[in-house]
């Protein structure tokens, strides 16, 4: 029998489930239409991109106390931001992050827009991160995939084709399977399955609430996916 995944059984295990994070709602609110701030988001967002949650985590608190608004960081001197970046790499995303920061804070006013349009037009915004902007922050529906959502569809739909190629294929299926009702919280919870369950080694399957619906545990493959092209 083919069972199709449900996004619902996916919310479902992510309200019991998903990891507290700073940058989120607070599970008493979450399912309610309550929005994370977009500064908030985006800091996250631009912090996760090359760094792991667990080494973002206490730099994200430690930036929100230092500057609680988008304002506030667009005001703050260059080498504060800086300093305070120190530690986490990349410090091109701390340079753009202040000049995005300014461009927030003069041109919008302190708001962060909601088009994906305008979204990719600030400085260090790509689309991975404009789509995580637009559907976490405002429930848009915009396909998110990063590492962990790649391993979950591919296996989810048993995409043997390796990456990148595989990528359009992916975002494909990720945009169908989001549903219209919590489309932010719905990407977060793909990658919380990701990181906790489908992880890369030795998923737990048995505990999955997909488990049912996804090709590559009945095809015995999980672990195998996803196939990446020989460099
Ligand atoms: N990685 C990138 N964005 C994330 C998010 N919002 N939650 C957890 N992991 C992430």
């Amino acid at each position: 029998m083919i069972t199709s995944p449900s996004s619902a059984d996916l919310l479902s295990w992510y309200d019991i489930h998903a990891r507290d994070l700073p940058w989120r709602v607070s599970p008493s609110d979450r399912g309610l239409g309550v929005v994370p701030d977009p500064y908030a988001v985006w800091l996250s967002e631009i912090m996760l991109q090359q760094t792991t949650v667990a080494a973002v985590r206490d730099y994200f608190v430690k930036f929100l106390r230092l500057w609680p608004t988008v304002k506030d960081l667009a005001t703050a001197p260059e080498e504060d931001v800086m300093k305070a970046w120190a530690g986490l790499g990349y410090y091109s995303r701390a340079r753009n992050l202040k000049k995005c920061a300014e461009t927030i804070a003069n041109a919008y006013n302190g708001n962060f827009p909601k088009s994906m349009d305008e979204l990719l037009k600030l400085p260090g915004v790509g689309p991975y991160t404009a789509a995580a902007i637009s559907t976490i922050a405002f429930d848009s529906h915009a396909a998110v995939v990063d590492g962990n959502v790649e391993r979950v569809v591919s296996r989810l739909y048993a995409i043997e084709q390796p990456l990148p190629d595989s990528k359009p294929l992916i975002k494909d299926r990720m945009g169908s399977l989001t549903p219209a009702d919590r489309p932010g919280d719905f990407a977060q919870a793909v990658m919380d399955l990701g990181a906790t369950i489908c992880t890369p080694k030795r998923p737990a399957c048995a505990i999955c609430p997909w488990m049912e619906a996804c090709e590559a545990r009945k095809n015995g493959i999980a672990e195998t996916l996803p196939r990446k092209a020989p460099k």
